[in-house]
């Protein structure tokens, strides 16, 4: 059976774009202050991204900010942080952005602001029970004296969920939930003033030219009636959602799981309808991209429903195992799914929230690190391997119909940062569990550009928030340029080749035969033949366009994946 990415209902370009995650503080430091990237270092490298090949970039968040949360913790939607620039840098910036043909995306944090943000100091200013309390989640405490928490919530960074706040006369208060760090408070979404800031919001960046929004947290948003008491599984993934970080699940879940109170709740659509009008109040294919850890696929499809969201990200994809069964799965289910609803599936195996995929896919089953890696953790994985199977994955990935995300540095074939030193780690994770959860520090290091230079091109001033390892020159963009056979060169020759086909807006026909271990169908003029197992597979006639690895004669080695023309 042939299965598409939707139900080709329209050819806008965000069905098919491979958008590229900029992460700003690790990108390019152009400003030269301090070792953090920025606008203007965005700016000058942007002709690289063009040289990759790339339709589209992502922003994670540039706001004003006291980074607590790398950014996710925005204390004014609509202004930059000095650290990473002015809105004069972002306009210069777009502008290049758009000149060179690319499309822009920009983050949007709905479910919490800063605790530094003016609406929660006036919140905490002002008397319970006021209007200004009602824009966040403050509530009593339980126990005789309110002295307890008022339910038993986890933050997904570990710890509870709220915290006290004293009076101004010195006594204990009224208590706020955040469900990430206690600086990220989260918004009351059943207030209609907030609703109302942030179609101001959305409209201050499509005034200025943005193509669209990537939305933080798009299943947190709407908290069930009365807030339940509720304990998720030992194995909720990194950003706590539905999801665990199994690396060796054999397919997905055949029943729903439960519903988080806190995730999923039906109310969140609304919000996204409402935006959705927003959006088209300016056309031109603007796109709102869910950020929401949602299982099964079927549940996820409502996101992008055709009055709501464009993309939403498919992390059962990402988390799923390289495994020819489990990926064939996933595969088949994310096209019954996101086409059911008229959307394009879309594709990502690396972000700045989990395990870079050239670590994560030759971890096993006894060391998933599904929170993370560092120098204490024992059976670190295996660099070649990792990057094999990386190079491999992604040659499948970018073979699929729909959308794809690509995460700063995979081009490169970077992995995770597993030494990073205890001192120089910043994720709150690693924080509020005392150090018992790496978190996400070793996916956000600075990228190397300049294999010569000191922090490898990165900065001007030499310096970089998070320390680079020191064997990473084999990495940086200019040891890869023109290369045969490097990670950079193998991404440029599939992005190249899955434009020239039309692979994005095409359609899968499974091709059987192949033993387990192998993903084969075809997509249009391309036959694609990925081995996740050890042993060699025979491979049918055809001329090889382009493949993960050298091959042998007529043979796909193991980890490999290869594209044959017909
Ligand atoms: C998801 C973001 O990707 C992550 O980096 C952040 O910490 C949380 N949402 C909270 O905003």
């Amino acid at each position: 059976m042939a299965q598409s990415s939707s139900d080709q209902r329209g050819t806008e370009w965000w069905r098919s774009a491979v958008i590229y995650q900029i992460y700003p503080r690790s990108f390019s430091d152009g400003m030269g202050q301090d070792g953090l990237g920025d606008l203007v270092g965005i700016t000058e490298r942007l002709p690289a991204l063009v040289d990759l090949g790339v339709d589209a970039v992502w922003l994670s968040p540039f706001y004003t900010s006291p980074q607590k949360d790398a950014g996710y913790d925005v204390a004014d939607y609509c202004d930059v942080d000095p650290i990473f620039g002015t809105l004069a840098d972002f306009e210069a910036m777009q502008r290049k952005v758009h000149e060179l043909g690319l499309k822009l995306i920009v983050d949007l944090v709905p479910n919490h602001t800063s605790d530094q943000h003016a609406w929660f100091g006036a919140a905490l200013a002002a008397p319970e029970g006021s209007a200004e309390r009602d824009r966040y989640m403050f509530r009593d405490g339980s126990g005789p004296h309110g002295d307890l928490p008022p339910n038993n919530w986890q933050s997904v960074f570990g710890g509870a969920a709220w915290t006290r706040v004293t009076r101004p006369d010195g006594t204990p208060g009224q208590w706020y939930l955040h469900l990430f760090d206690t600086s990220q408070p989260d918004l009351n979404w059943q207030n209609s003033w907030v609703r109302e800031q942030f179609r101001d919001i959305l409209r201050f960046w499509l005034d200025r030219g943005v193509d669209g929004f990537r939305v933080d947290v798009a299943h947190g948003l709407i908290k069930a009636e009365g807030l339940p008491d509720y304990t998720p599984p030992a194995d909720a993934g990194s950003m706590g959602g539905t999801l665990g970080l199994e690396p060796e699940i054999e397919g997905h879940a055949e029943v729903d799981p439960p519903t988080p109170p806190y995730w999923a709740q039906e109310g969140v659509h609304e919000i996204y309808r409402d935006w959705h009008r927003v959006l088209e109040e300016y056309g031109g294919d603007r796109v709102l991209c869910a950020e929401a850890w949602v299982e099964p696929l079927a549940k996820l499809a409502n996101w992008v429903r055709p009055d709501e969201m464009q993309q939403a990200f498919n992390f059962s994809y990402l988390e799923t195992a390289w495994n020819g069964p489990a990926l064939r799965s996933v595969i088949a289910d994310s096209l019954t799914a996101f086409s059911s609803v008229g959307a394009p599936s879309s594709w990502v195996l690396s972000n700045h929230d989990v395990v870079r995929h050239a670590s994560r896919l030759a971890l096993t089953e006894d060391n998933p690190q599904g929170h993370g890696i560092g120098p204490k953790t024992l059976g670190k994985p295996v660099r070649a391997l990792g990057l094999r199977r990386a190079r491999a994955a992604t040659a499948l990935m970018l073979a699929l119909p729909g959308s794809a995300y690509i995460y700063q540095g995979e081009e490169l074939g970077l992995p995770e940062d597993v030494d990073l030193p205890d001192d120089a780690r910043q994720d709150p994770t690693w924080f509020r569990t005392n150090g018992t959860r790496y978190g996400r520090d070793g996916c956000r290091v600075p990228i190397p550009w300049e294999a010569a230079k000191p922090d490898y091109g990165f900065s001007h001033v030499q310096r970089s928030w998070l320390p680079q390892p020191t064997d990473w020159g084999p990495y940086a963009r200019d040891s890869q340029e023109g290369l045969d056979g490097s990670t950079l060169e193998l991404y440029r020759s599939l992005l190249s080749a899955r434009a020239a086909n039309g692979l994005g807006l095409g359609e899968i026909e499974w091709l059987d035969g192949y033993p387990d271990d192998v993903v084969a169908f075809r997509n249009g003029a391309v036959t694609v033949i990925a081995n996740t197992g050890e042993a060699v597979v025979p491979l049918p006639a055809g001329e090889v366009m382009l493949s993960s690895e050298p091959l042998g004669v007529g043979a796909l080695p193991g980890d490999t994946t290869v594209w044959l023309r017909g």
